[in-house]
């Protein structure tokens, strides 16, 4: 492929924050934000904004591109050459690989592994709260997660979908996150008995077997040393626990609800209580880092050598560069680290996500349940896995 025209355009993510758009010939690709991210993220845009990106784009960068050969993921190396992440950031980078990669080919997952074969599992966020919401009486705990158990992915997804519906059904209140999950008025715990109603439903129903996991964002709760919930118990109260009672409170969710996936419990840079959690819940339960190593090779390397996690988030533009990302991929399954996929909480409606996560045989993706922005991912994945029943 020619690069014959590169044009970027400001556009905006589903919290209605401004983000970057890249379309490479005819191929497009966009960049949402998150809400609750961890200080180790490489800079999303400068602190002239958006605009001052696309226009630097299109009035330099686009012509240094002009006539550039992509062949194959490898070639990203030459895009990366030229662009100034210092200057511009790199959310607009990953778009502008993203689109590359499309441009290339439609099945982006083709470049990275021609013969990916395996549909991956979904973490599905169907009540949340945390830092996804502002407001005080809603559950710590940022995401409450549906794990469906199908050989089919299509199956999973209609799965949770109806979980879904039936939460909804459930709840006297239909407020909603950042990414669609329902914000009931509900601690920690009666959250997980109404989970573990639905699952009961859904199995008498679809005959699924639904599993749960949270990510807990814990670094959002860590103040002076100490993690604050402000809805703790079933009578509401605030209740600071230290990290040793984090441990011991998230490893009687593992024993008492079946929690099978928990993402950062603790904050950003203790990777040693990661690794005592991992000890005591042993294989139970994947213990995630996101914030904890924010896609970055080096913290994946440390939290390897500390034996800290089990599974590890990958946010393509949390490390901004997809040769980079690639780079953490490959750490991860060296050393039989689960890899999760992940949206970000402002999202667009690019599904470019859905083929690497496909391409590079992710274990898991965590893409939502509900709304387009969400639902456009999950079907890019039914697309792949019907057109290999049905090439
Ligand atoms: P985000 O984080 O709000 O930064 O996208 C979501 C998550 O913690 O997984
Ligand atoms: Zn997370």
């Amino acid at each position: 492929m020619l690069i014959k025209d590169v044009k970027a355009k400001s556009i905006l993510d589903s919290n209605g924050n401004e983000c970057i758009e890249v379309s490479v010939n005819n191929s497009t690709a966009s960049i949402g934000y998150g809400m609750s991210r961890s200080s180790k993220e490489a800079i999303a845009y400068p602190s002239q904004g958006v605009g001052f990106v696309v226009n630097k784009i299109n009035n330099e960068l686009a012509l240094k591109l002009k006539g550039m050969k992509i062949e194959s993921y490898e070639d990203l190396e030459h895009v990366e050459e030229y662009f100034d992440t210092k200057t511009l950031g790199h959310n607009a980078l990953v778009a502008l690989e993203m689109a590359a990669l499309k441009a290339v080919g439609n099945e982006v997952w083709r470049l990275i592994d021609k013969t990916a074969f395996k549909l991956p599992t979904q973490l599905g966020n169907c009540i949340g709260g945390g830092a996804h919401i502002k407001a005080n009486d809603a559950p710590d705990i940022q995401e409450f997660l549906l794990i469906p158990r199908t050989d089919s992915f299509e199956e999973g997804f209609y799965a949770n979908l109806r979980a879904y519906k039936l939460i909804g059904n459930k709840l006297n209140t239909q407020r909603k996150d950042m990414e669609n999950a329902f914000v009931p008025r509900l601690s920690c715990m009666e959250v997980l008995d109404l989970l573990h109603d639905i699952i009961l439903k859904i199995k008498d129903e679809l005959n699924v077997k639904l599993e749960l996991g949270l990510d807990v964002a814990a670094s959002q709760l860590y103040k002076k040393g100490t993690y604050v919930y402000k809805n703790f118990s079933n009578e509401r109260k605030e209740k600071s626990l230290t990290t040793y009672e984090q441990m011991l409170f998230l490893s009687s969710l593992v024993q008492d609800f079946n929690v099978r996936y928990i993402e950062d419990p603790f904050h950003e840079n203790d990777f040693e209580s990661f690794s005592k959690l991992k000890k005591l819940v042993k294989s139970k339960c994947l213990v995630t880092g996101d914030d904890l190593t924010s896609t970055n090779p080096l913290f994946i390397k440390k939290a390897i050598q500390q034996d800290s996690i089990n599974a590890v988030i990958i946010k393509p533009n949390q490390i901004g560069s997809l040769l980079k990302m690639r780079e953490a991929v490959f750490l991860a399954k060296d050393n039989r680290i689960q890899t999760v996929f992940s949206h970000r909480s402002g999202e667009t409606l690019d599904s470019t996500i859905a083929q690497l996560a496909f391409g590079f045989q992710s274990d898991y993706v965590k893409f939502g349940i509900f709304g387009k922005e969400r639902v456009v991912k999950l079907k890019e994945l039914i697309k792949i896995e019907k057109s290999l029943i049905l090439p």
